[in-house]
């Protein structure tokens, strides 16, 4: 499948159905760049965008002349376009004063605060820009986000990147992936267009143009202990998360996707622990509110202990962050889960709507 940049309303890699592989990279703007040079790093980076997606180089592979420095890195040349989405997000350091940017962000957007249980190193966080990378060749993906930060030499160094495997999430559609505690995810997601315009785009007309049909991201880098899990019987698990394993189905039900009934009580006992992971989570119980969840497994191998090192991925896109900062704040406390995982990274990043044919993304930012 090849997506269109040019989408519409909404940047692809949202609602985009996940793709089997992430390069999420969080880049900084380098001191002394102007606005201006921005702005042309922003058309430049929509343009490429564009270009990669329909499975094209960005410029020469091979050029004709002996002493030509090729324009694309050639990895991709012959691979198809792979359902490869890029979405860019902007993160609040972006509009301090250095720029030229200061009180042109986004109104909701702010760092997160800082939450119960973290755990957070401080090169996992933050971030000027950040570029999602998403398809179903690793190549694909990796390619796209290495022509882009060539582009953007000498303006943007990357502060941290992740690479991401076997989604963790599901969209409309798909069947449900399994996270590396081997527990199906996503189940209870975000999937409908009424869903996606009541939670996930930005509709308040008090924010600026390019962010109305955005949206806010959230990335967690959660690391998972999973020598510890792995050693925990299946009622444990199963009760930690308050689904089953196998089937995914809520304790109190009996297929996966059977709505979980918080209430169900057996020998006095709630069949589903209040302080189980979804019984936190649940909309039901956080007064409505949902968000999309579009993360992936990652590993980086061993860790200095030789245990392996590895988790998820969270990416939440929501109209408000506040929505995730509410809800993490109330699991970071109390979930079940957290005996075994540990958020290490965070970010926050502004997701501009996409812009029209003919047009970069972020445009009216520059005024
Ligand atoms: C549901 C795993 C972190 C929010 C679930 C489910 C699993 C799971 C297995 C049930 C299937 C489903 O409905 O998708 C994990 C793991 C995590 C993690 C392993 C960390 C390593 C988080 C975080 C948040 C979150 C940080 C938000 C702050 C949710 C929500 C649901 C959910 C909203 C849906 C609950 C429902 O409506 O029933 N998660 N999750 N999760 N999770 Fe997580």
């Amino acid at each position: 499948t090849a997506y269109d940049f040019y989408t519409g309303d909404h940047q692809v890699g949202i609602a985009t159905p996940p793709q089997r592989h992430l390069v999420f990279m969080s880049l900084d703007v380098v001191e002394g760049t102007t606005a201006e040079q921005l702005k042309v790093l922003f058309a430049r980076w929509s343009a490429a965008m564009a270009t990669m997606m329909k499975g094209d180089p960005v410029g020469s592979v091979e050029p004709s002349r002996a002493n030509g420095v090729p324009q694309d890195t050639g990895e991709a040349y012959d691979l198809s376009p792979a359902s490869l989405t890029l979405t860019l997000g902007l993160g609040p350091t972006l509009f301090d004063d250095r720029f030229g940017l200061a009180g042109k962000g986004p109104r909701l957007l702010e760092e997160i605060p800082r939450l119960p249980g973290d755990e957070l190193q401080a090169e996992l966080c933050g971030g000027d820009l950040a570029l999602q990378a998403c398809a179903d060749d690793p190549q694909v993906a990796y390619h796209a986000i290495r022509g882009l930060t060539r582009i953007g030499r000498g303006l943007v160094t990357t502060r941290w990147t992740v690479l991401g495997f076997g989604r963790a999430s599901a969209g409309k559609g798909q069947k449900t992936p399994r996270n590396l505690m081997g527990l199906k995810d996503g189940t209870r997601n975000i999937k409908t267009d009424e869903e996606l315009d009541e939670f996930v785009w930005v509709t308040d007309p008090d924010e600026p143009a390019w962010m109305r049909g955005g949206s806010y991201l959230v990335t967690r880098k959660i690391n998972m202990d999973i020598e510890v899990w792995d050693g925990t019987t299946v009622e444990t698990q199963h009760a930690t998360i308050g689904r089953d394993k196998g089937e995914g189905a809520p304790l109190s039900g009996e297929k996966e996707f059977d709505t979980p009934d918080f209430k169900a009580v057996r020998h006095g006992e709630p069949v589903i622990d209040p302080t189980s992971h979804v019984a936190l989570a649940a909309s039901e119980n956080n007064g409505g509110a949902k968000i999309l969840r579009r993360g992936y497994n990652f590993t980086d191998g061993l860790n200095s202990l030789g245990q392996l090192d590895a988790g998820l991925f969270f990416i939440a896109f929501q109209k408000d962050p506040e929505t995730f900062v509410d809800l993490q704040r109330k699991l970071g406390r109390v979930d079940l889960l957290n005996e075994y995982i540990a958020h290490v990274g965070s970010a926050i990043f502004a997701v501009p709507r996409a812009p029209r044919s003919g047009h970069f993304l972020a445009q009216e930012l520059f005024g």
